[in-house]
Formats: C-alpha cells, structure tokens, sequence
C-alpha cells in the first residue's frame, strides 16, 4: 500500500470517532495529502472502504494517470456530483470539514440531500495528522530548505546600492526556479530601511541606499512542501543601536530552538523568545508569535502562539521567528525552519545567522 492509501485507511479508521459514515474533503492541501492530486478544483469523498475523487475536465488526463481510487470527472459543482454518490452509498451522517466548505457548498450540499442525513463538522482532523511528517515528506522539506537557502547565497552576492527591493524579490524567486521550486511558498519579503519594520512588507520601487537594514522573507515549494526562511543583513557598517537589537533578536531565535523538544507546550516555546526580548525591553516590539507548523501549507498547525497548548511532537516541522518591529527605524526578524526530533529539535536551515554586513 503507498503512503497516500496509508493516510486515507487511516483517516477512514477514524470516521466511527467523528460519528461520521463518510467524510468529505475540499481543502486543497487535505486533497493533496490524501490522493496526491495539485490542481485546483478537486474534492474527495472517503467511505470506509471506497475513495471517490471528483475533479473537472481540465484534470481528467492526470487523475486518471495518478490517483488511485474512483475518479468522477464532472461538469458542474463537484459537490453535487458527491452528492449524488453519497445518496447512492446510503450514507446516514456526512462528516464535512466546517473550516473549509465554503457556505454556498453547504447550502448546495444541504438542498441535494435528504434532511434525514446530517451533516458532521470535523474540524481539523486532517490537519493534525498531518502535523506529524513521514520520512518522505521530511525528506522533501530538507530538500525545499536546502534548495531555498542555495537561492538565498545566490541572491546575497547581488546585492548592492541602487536595486530596488522589487527586484532582489525577482531575483529570489528567478534563483529557486532555477533550482528546482515549482513556485515560490507565499510573496517573498524585501523590504529595506525603515519599510523592514512593517512585518509582511511587499517589496516596493524602493532602491537601496545604502547604510540600511534589508529584510528578506522568502520560502520554496518543492513538489508541494514549504520552506520557509528570513534573514537581515545590513548595507554598511551597521550602528552600535541596530547591532544590539539583531544580537537581542538572535539571543530569542537561539533561546527558542532551544526550548524545542517532543511534550513541551509550543506555548512554551514561545514565551522562551518572548523573554529574551522582554529582558532587552523588547517585548512590545515583537508583534507576531514565534512561529507555525508548515508542509503542504506554508502555515499550518501547530502555531507556536503565546499559551498554545499543543504538544510538540517528533516529526513536526516548524519555524522559529522572532522578531522586532520600530516605526522608523528598524525591523529584524530572524526565521529557521526546525525539525522536532527524540532529542529536541534539528535546525534544518544552513544559512548563517552571523549579522552580515555587505
Ligand atoms: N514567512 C512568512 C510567514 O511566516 O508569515
Ligand atoms: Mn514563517
């Protein structure tokens, strides 16, 4: 059996728990993980013994080539063709994932089904399997972080007064193309100077001056799996003020790396950051939390948000990423992606986190 049938008998074992009959999937990454399928329209109806995969003409040629189980290619909302089946199969109760149907597909499912079946919100059950990652899929992240760093070197050699953040932008995301992403794993982040204190800037006409701080958030995705990075690097001799914020900022990234390990709280991880910055008066100026699961999704659970209780766990994959934000002066954010291991935690990114000044 491959690791995807693995994964569907696996949540079907399940279905009983959720007081489900037969489940539905319509997120994307949750039809991925289950079939392997990456277009953009497909939706799977799991039973305890059978996969439906419903999907449009445009994805008849590669369904049928790759993924394993019934495949219905449908015109029309794919939702009504499941429902048809779900009818056929008997189904009693149709477990749906409440996070992800949008409110027209419940309505539409809803009027095409006997009132007598109900409808199961399950949550995010798929999703907290798959914050536990296989070797396989650990093997793919290695790879999508190694090859989003390489891009990362690359880059770094280009650099220099008179490029505008837009560009350095192009060049990272030209880099991972030209090493093997299919695409890049959200809007790269450049953002120089001051504009390095608006946390999820996008690169702008800006050109670079010189003596700034620059701020690079980038990540691949390689055959579906994220990586996900952040580096600041500074044009010129940086002063003694921005030195003493980029050695607090990496005082909190190393003191979270740190506090990974399988069975401590991410809450905990992330107050081990939170303290560093607090220690430097720093506090106020971190306005995110420490960082979040990623795989198929870019952002995905655990967050390791202030008193979140999840667990970690070995397996998971996850960023630490503190940062600190001053309007006007400065933004420094320092990201690894880290593997959680029996021991406590792999830093799988290899770039240096030495303050480089170009
Ligand atoms: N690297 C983008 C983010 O984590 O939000
Ligand atoms: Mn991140």
């Amino acid at each position: 059996m491959s690791e995807i049938e693995q994964r569907r008998q696996d949540v079907s074992a399940g279905l009983a728990g959720l007081k489900a009959d037969a489940l539905l999937v319509t997120s994307a990454a949750n039809v991925r993980y289950l079939s392997g399928f990456d277009g953009s329209n497909g939706l799977i109806l799991l039973t305890p013994t059978e996969t439906h995969f419903f999907t449009d003409p445009r994805y008849e040629i590669a369904a049928k080539q790759n993924i394993t189980g019934k495949v219905h290619v449908v015109k029309g909302p794919l939702i009504a063709a499941a429902a048809k089946i779900i009818q056929r199969k008997r189904i009693k109760r149709i477990g749906f994932e409440s996070g992800w149907t949008q409110y027209d597909a419940y309505q539409r499912l809803r009027d095409a089904l006997p009132r007598s079946l109900s409808l199961v919100p399950i949550g995010r059950v798929i999703e907290e399997r798959r914050m536990i990652k296989s070797a396989a899929e650990i093997d793919i992240i290695r790879r999508s972080v190694n090859l989003n760093s390489e891009a990362y070197s690359r880059v770094l050699k280009r650099i220099r007064p008179g490029v505008r953040e837009l560009d350095i932008a192009a060049e990272i995301e030209f880099q991972m193309k030209v090493l093997g992403a299919e695409k890049p794993a959200f809007d790269t982040i450049v953002a120089a100077g001051p504009r390095a204190a608006l946390p999820h800037a996008h690169p702008g006409s800006y050109r670079l001056a010189g003596n700034e701080l620059l701020l690079m958030d980038m990540g691949a995705s390689l055959q579906g799996y994220c990586s996900d990075m952040t580096r600041t690097v500074h044009l010129g001799k940086p002063p003694k003020k921005i030195r003493d914020l980029y050695n607090a900022v990496l005082e909190a990234q190393l003191a979270g790396i740190a506090a990974v390990r399988p069975g401590v709280t991410a809450g905990k991880v992330d107050a081990a950051t939170r303290n560093v910055l607090k220690k430097h008066k720093l506090d106020k100026a971190f306005v995110h939390s420490t960082g979040h699961g990623l795989g198929l999704e870019i952002h995905e659970p655990p967050r390791l948000g202030k008193k979140d209780p999840t667990k970690l766990a070995v397996g998971m994959a996850i960023t630490i990423e503190p940062g600190v934000y001053i309007e006007g002066l400065a933004g420094i954010r320092i990201e690894d992606t880290v593997l959680v291991t029996q021991n406590g935690c792999e830093v799988l990114t290899p770039s240096s986190k030495e303050f480089i000044v170009l």
